[in-house]
């Protein structure tokens, strides 16, 4: 049987990961995978997360399975986290699923069940799991404009042109903070249109919540999520807790469907851990009640806010840094959107011929479409970058 099976393309994220770790070059840089670094190229454990491990381990006296959807004290607390009290709690079930990317994949399977036909539409660029876990499910993609290469901002007007195309049925997946791949976002009023359009046509939201304190602040990247929920009949939402929590290798994240009542929340609830169930049974639990003592301990959970807002101005400093030289270097504003981009990612606008001159001539590794980590750099390599972007043609 195994003969039949093809060769299948690697990730492009991964992939670069590993042409780097083979570069023999010491000035060597890495801005590929999204993984938080501090400046000294260190992904570290955070304080919080340390402290509740070592209680943990104290105080856990079983291993024996948590509930199918999740421990409801990891649940509750995420839901609180992404959703405040947009909307009313047994509106929202909730299945507990490994990483972010799990909770992804649910949704699309979740859609499909309910709606074979559905098209989800995805924004051009996106994160390419995304495609990539669609296509794998056999289901239709349609893309819509979102990034405008000549001033790497949103292209707005082409999303809602784009968008227009949707049906009652079809799922639009969004991004709700820090876009990845581009870093550009919606602010509120854009956000109010797109809600009034997916509305008027009867799509259904999703939005992947991955980078939540990472972009403007921890209440401030919820707002657009918040808002849909309370102005949308129905939405379903993925949240990491990868990166906002540093526990990448636990694989935490949530799938919320919020649903217009209570009476729907509860058969929904019933789907999602059949799902589960059908997909890997019960979900893992080390990095959920990590997060869930986090979050519902004041001490832990101020001192991992403070922590994750350090991160924060960390890596808007290093936008502002990078900013500044390429417009000294430049002697032009046109690299002003670095700063104005929010989240570990920046699509620089730089052609594929200038990412491979970039990676040959300077050892600096970004995905081919130009992405960046702004967290891969430190205020020594911003300036080398600057210069080689500039060396670069870029
Ligand atoms: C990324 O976009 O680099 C991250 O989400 C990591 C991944 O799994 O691709």
């Amino acid at each position: 049987m195994f003969e039949q099976l093809k060769e299948k393309p690697a990730d492009k994220i991964l992939a670069l990961g590993q042409a780097y770790r083979e570069d023999p070059r010491e000035t060597k840089i890495d801005l590929g995978v999204g993984v938080y670094k501090t400046p000294e190229g260190v992904t570290p454990i955070m304080r919080a997360v340390k402290a509740a491990e070592k209680q943990l381990w104290e105080i856990e006296s079983t291993k024996a399975y948590t509930a199918l959807a999740g421990d409801p004290a990891f649940t509750d607390a995420m839901v609180g986290l992404v959703l405040g009290d947009a909307v009313a709690r047994d509106q929202v079930s909730t299945i507990a699923t490994p990483g972010g990317t799990g909770a992804v994949r649910q949704a699309f399977e979740l859609v499909r069940m309910v709606n074979p036909g559905a098209r989800v539409f995805v924004s051009d660029p996106t994160w390419p799991n995304h495609l990539s876990i669609l296509a794998h499910l056999g289901m239709e993609v349609v893309n819509y404009r979102y990034f405008d290469s000549a001033t790497c901002a949103v292209d707005f007007a082409g999303m809602l042109t784009d968008l227009e195309g949707v049906r009652a049925g079809d799922v639009v997946l969004l991004h709700g903070c820090c876009h990845n791949p581009t870093g550009a976002n919606l602010n509120m009023t854009e956000w109010a249109a797109v809600v009034e359009l997916l509305n008027a046509k009867g799509a259904l939201p999703m939005i992947d919540i991955a980078y939540q304190g990472f972009g403007d602040g921890l209440e401030e990247d919820a707002r657009a999520v918040r808002f849909v929920a309370a102005n949308c009949p129905e939405m379903l939402i993925a949240a990491s807790c990868s990166k906002n929590f540093g526990i990448y290798r636990e694989r935490t994240g949530i799938l919320m469907a919020v649903a217009q009542d209570a009476t729907l929340g509860k058969i929904t609830q019933g789907n999602l851990a059949y799902l589960n169930r059908q997909n890997y049974s019960f979900p893992p639990d080390h990095g959920a009640r990590l997060v869930s003592m986090v979050l519902t301990d004041a001490d832990l959970r101020a001192d991992w806010q403070a922590e994750l807002e350090d991160v924060r101005l960390g890596m808007l400093k290093l936008r502002e840094q990078l900013a500044g030289e390429l417009q000294r270097l430049s002697g032009s504003d046109r690299f002003g959107f670095i700063a104005q981009h929010r989240g570990m990612f920046s699509r620089l606008g730089a052609t594929p011929e200038q990412v491979e001159r970039l990676r040959e001539d300077h050892a600096i590794y970004m995905i081919g479409d130009s992405r960046i980590n702004i967290a891969g750099l430190n205020s020594e390599t911003v300036p080398i970058l600057a210069r080689a972007m500039i060396d670069a043609g870029v």
